[in-house]
């Protein structure tokens, strides 16, 4: 281990349990539980992987305590019945084996409940308002109940403790957020009212489940834009240690305005000033999270007291194996998270599906494949890769690691594909670091690469493979547009190799993510940018919440024009009818085409199946992204 990251493994206590090291995982729903609220087998794998991995505790998903009525997704865990309890014990079981200590988080949505998933159940809250009514005072008895049912069900199945989720807009939060309890009874009103059916679930806890057994808090410290402040929260933080809890786990905001996940727009570890202010004022651990992805920065946050633990959420999805990395000295070898959100937060929001992660396609199949103990095959193969992108290079680390002798060909002269041109965008050094963990992993793997090689037939014949495998992506495609020629391909300015210039006026046609990020690249760089897009909305084909980031960042800083058909294209004018029908003009001095893209593999798949090669085609079926990419070639290395 290096020197300057010795503090991530002083071990600590909490609440009379030992932890080895200072890393948490923060709680992150995954929905792999069944619709009966049951943990399936992979969860037990995925947690398993995360304590291999070397973390000190584990801080397991939000769990319903008031289930169904409390829920709000489809697979979460029902911790209040007994009947889960035997299912959990696999999970508390398998996580011990590694010295790595697990509590569950306890949670009720309040207005937040899922009517779908409810099945009927009127939602409630502190008070009216938001989809909910308040709720008597027999309701709030009946949840106090539920939290502490809940936790004697988890210490039954041998968890260290349990953590009360009280951030993110959930039914705590709505107590001591004053924006929303309104409440004139002993619940609302003071910080203390607001407090107190945190402090009756805290208390009736530790009468129930007594000690050694962490009581944690998970506290949405400061609510932007309304509610508590970094003041308040030290209040609150100062009644949580008088009523017993052991750990604040401090968090902040809401998920609609991806607070509480901090993407690509952030910075790294934004809310270490508020863990700090709480830490001066209490003598109980407390934990900060957020974009904490360095072993620098997390070593550096315990060093100067910022915080006791440092929590990592996405990092841990994303490589499981991120400590004992660190332990070992290797950081170079860190797979690190894109603060994409495309995997895990939107599939399991947008999609209600299990989590998965972009670049890491084991994410919701640990029960199926080992990323770390890949079996080797039966008879080791010869496997022609054609391509370098994401997809090739991600297929050829999993088939060397079978044992195959793959032969990786790529055209150009480096490894990347358009991984290389998306991690361009000013905002995305975490494809940048990505790019450069899949490349470092190809050489690791001594994966025979053969840069400025562009396969054909002829070639790939002389390499008498077993197995071709085409992985050769998309290009940059010409629309049917009058003048089209006069535009400079979108892929040769965003890839640096035309570059546009200070103060041009400058016409987009597309407005897909890559013209927005474009867009955004060279508005930055001094032009006026003008995106030109047929569709009534831009970034329509990325992720749901960067493209809403993207769409708000871009249009403060481009001209965007919807629904338009462009006509024709002359060196310095663009012709398009406009959403009203009306024909139009703009003047500029380029134009770029980032009108789509098409994919290139077909002509060589079908010469190669003529001649009798057993070919399969990966990373271009679905829409053209990293998590398609990754997910193909997994599925297709434990196929072959
Ligand atoms: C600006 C931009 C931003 C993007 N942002 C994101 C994002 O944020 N998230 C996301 O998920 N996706 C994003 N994408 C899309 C993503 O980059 C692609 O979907 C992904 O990289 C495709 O990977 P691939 O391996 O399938 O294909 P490619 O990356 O296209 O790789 C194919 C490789 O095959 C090589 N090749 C082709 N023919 C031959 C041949 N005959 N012989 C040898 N080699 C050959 C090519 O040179 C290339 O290196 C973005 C794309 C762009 C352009
Ligand atoms: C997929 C996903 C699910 C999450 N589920 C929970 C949850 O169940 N309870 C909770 O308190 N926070 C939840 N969070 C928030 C995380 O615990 C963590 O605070 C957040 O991801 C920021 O940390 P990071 O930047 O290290 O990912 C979730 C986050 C993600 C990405
Ligand atoms: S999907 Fe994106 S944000 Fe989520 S863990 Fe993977 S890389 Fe990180």
């Amino acid at each position: 281990m290096k020197e300057n990251v010795k503090a991530l493994f002083q071990p600590i206590t909490i609440g009379g349990i030992p932890l080895k090291n200072r890393m948490v995982m923060p709680p992150m729903v995954t929905n792999f539980s069944s619709i009966d609220g049951t943990p399936e087998r992979k969860m037990v794998q995925y947690l398993r992987n995360r304590a291999k991995g070397g973390v000190g505790l584990i801080i397991q998903e939000a769990a319903s305590v008031s289930w169904p009525e409390g829920k709000i997704s489809n697979r979460q865990i029902r911790i209040n019945d007994p009947v889960t309890v035997a299912d959990l014990f696999d999970i508390t079981d398998s996580v011990h084996a590694f010295g790595t200590k697990i509590i569950v988080q306890l949670h009720h949505g309040g207005f937040l409940a899922h009517p779908e998933y409810t099945y009927g159940a009127e939602n409630v809250s502190s008070s009216d308002g938001n989809g909910a009514r308040a709720m008597t005072k027999e309701e709030i008895k009946k949840v106090v109940d539920d939290f502490i049912t809940s936790a004697v069900n988890a210490k039954n199945a041998r968890y260290d403790g349990i953590e009360i989720h009280a951030a993110h807009m959930y039914l705590l939060n709505q107590f001591i957020n004053p924006a929303w309890n309104k409440r004139t009874d002993e619940y609302g009103g003071s910080i203390e009212n607001r407090f107190r059916i945190i402090r009756e679930i805290a208390e009736g806890i530790r009468e129930k489940c007594g000690r050694p057994f962490i009581v944690g808090l998970r506290l949405g410290a400061v609510d932007f834009p309304q509610g508590n402040t970094v003041g308040s929260a030290i209040e609150i933080c100062k009644m949580a240690e008088d009523c017993g809890i052991d750990m604040l786990n401090i968090s902040v905001g809401f998920y609609e305005f991806a607070e509480v996940v901090p993407t690509q727009y952030s910075e790294e570890a934004p809310y270490t000033y508020i863990s700090e202010a709480i830490k001066k004022a209490v003598n109980i651990p407390v934990a900060i999270v957020g974009k904490l992805r360095t072993p620098e920065i997390c070593a550096r946050i315990i060093d100067t007291k910022q915080a006791d633990l440092v929590a990592i959420g996405r990092q841990m999805i994303c490589d499981p194996e991120w400590l004992n990395k660190i332990l070992m000295g290797k950081e170079e070898t860190i797979r690190t998270c894109l603060n994409c959100l495309e995997g895990c937060m939107e599939r399991m929001s947008f999609a209600d599906s299990g989590i998965r992660c972009v670049i890491n396609p084991y994410v919701g199949v640990e029960d199926f494949y080992n990323e770390n103990v890949v079996a080797a095959a039966g008879q080791p193969k010869t496997i022609v890769v054609v391509g370098g992108g994401i997809a090739g290079m991600q297929y050829s680390i999993i088939a060397k690691k079978q044992g195959h002798n793959v032969i990786l060909l790529e055209k150009t002269e480096q490894l990347g594909g358009q991984m290389i041109l998306a991690g361009m965008t000013p905002f995305k050094k975490e494809v940048r670091q990505a790019l450069n963990w899949f490349k470092s992993e190809v050489e690791r793997q001594k994966i025979d690469v053969r840069l400025q090689t562009k396969a054909d037939v002829e070639l790939i014949s002389s390499l008498d493979p077993d197995h071709v495998v085409l992985a050769m992506g998309c290009e940059f495609a010409d629309p049917p547009i009058e003048g089209i020629e006069n535009a400079v391909k979108g892929d040769l300015v965003i890839g640096r190799k035309v570059e546009v210039g200070q103060g041009k006026k400058v016409a987009i046609i597309g407005g897909g993510v890559s013209g927005c990020e474009l867009a955004h690249r060279i508005a930055l760089e001094g032009s006026e940018p003008t995106i030109l897009e047929m569709l009534p909305t831009v970034c329509s084909n990325g992720g749901v919440i960067h493209s809403e980031m993207l769409k708000a960042q871009v249009g403060s800083m481009a001209t965007i024009l919807t629904s338009v058909k462009v006509n024709q294209i002359e060196r310095d004018k663009v012709f398009y009818r406009n959403a009203d029908g009306q024909d139009a003009c703009i003047e500029i001095d380029m134009v770029i085409n980032c009108a789509g893209q098409k994919k290139v593999s077909s002509p060589l798949y079908e010469r190669l199946i003529q001649k009798g090669f057993d070919v399969y085609r990966i990373g271009e079926n679905g829409i053209s992204n990293f998590q398609n990419a990754t997910r193909e070639a997994l599925q297709l290395a434990y196929t072959l």
